[in-house]
């Protein structure tokens, strides 16, 4: 009979620990959620927005349910940001290199300005960076070298200045980069994806010159 009485007292106890697991992995996901909602509405809170492209990024609201914000549909992060052709002016928030979950972030036919914030070095996750045809200025962080996962840098068509980071042959051989109609200088790194045809450069005049 005590030995019944524990055996059944094991699968409870097995079971309030999965409940009690499974309360801290949801709530784990709601707070990365809600730092995921929190880089956003800083990267909104920085921007002039005249169209309304952005005026669902309601905070009340799951950023899942925003427009040009897609999440995954397990784990609930956002996983792609893709804003283009709307009147956006205004810099890119360092928070977005919170976003641990992003795969693709697109913003590109826009006219944000300011420079490319550090900080988006930390998208471990980041496939796809398109933030071309902008009016984004200063130079390429070099810590969008440590973007292991990366492949396509698309930095094409806005007012970018000074070298390109020699870290950026850490990216894949396999990494599609644009950086033409900038204005770069000094030398051009040698490997990893400047090693191959799809890394363009054009009409950076001051390529290959002194900086
Ligand atoms: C874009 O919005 C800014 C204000 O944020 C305004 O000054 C500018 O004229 C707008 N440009 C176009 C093409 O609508
Ligand atoms: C984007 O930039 C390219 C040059 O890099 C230019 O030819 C094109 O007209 C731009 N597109 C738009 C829509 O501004
Ligand atoms: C690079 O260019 C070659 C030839 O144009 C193409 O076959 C290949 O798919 C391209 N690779 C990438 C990563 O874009
Ligand atoms: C790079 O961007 C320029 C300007 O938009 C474009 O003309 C060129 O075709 C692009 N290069 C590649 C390899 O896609």
């Amino acid at each position: 009979m005590a030995s019944m009485a524990a055996g059944a007292r094991v699968p409870l106890a097995v079971t309030v620990l999965v409940a009690v697991a499974s309360t801290m992995l949801l709530a784990a996901a709601a707070a990365d959620l809600d730092g995921d909602r929190d880089a956003l509405l800083g990267l909104r809170g920085g921007l002039q927005d005249p169209d309304d492209a952005l005026s669902n990024w309601n905070p009340e609201l799951s950023p899942c349910d925003w427009s040009h914000v897609t999440c995954d549909g397990q784990a609930k992060r956002v996983t792609e940001i893709v804003i283009g052709f709307v009147n956006l002016s205004g810099p890119l928030s360092p928070e977005l290199g919170k976003l641990g979950q992003l795969t693709r972030l697109w913003i590109s036919y826009t006219n944000i300005q300011g420079t490319i914030p550090e900080e988006l070095g930390n998208l471990e996750n980041l496939n796809t960076m398109h933030l071309h045809n902008n009016s984004l200025s200063g130079q390429i962080p070099a810590s969008l070298g440590k973007l292991k996962s990366l492949k396509q840098l698309h930095l094409q068509q806005n007012r970018l200045t000074g070298p390109i980071p020699s870290e950026l042959d850490g990216l894949s051989d396999q990494t599609s980069v644009n950086l033409s109609n900038n204005d770069l200088c000094g030398p051009i790194p040698t490997d990893g994806p400047f090693k191959n045809i799809n890394s363009s450069l054009a009409d950076n005049p001051r390529l290959s010159g002194n900086c």
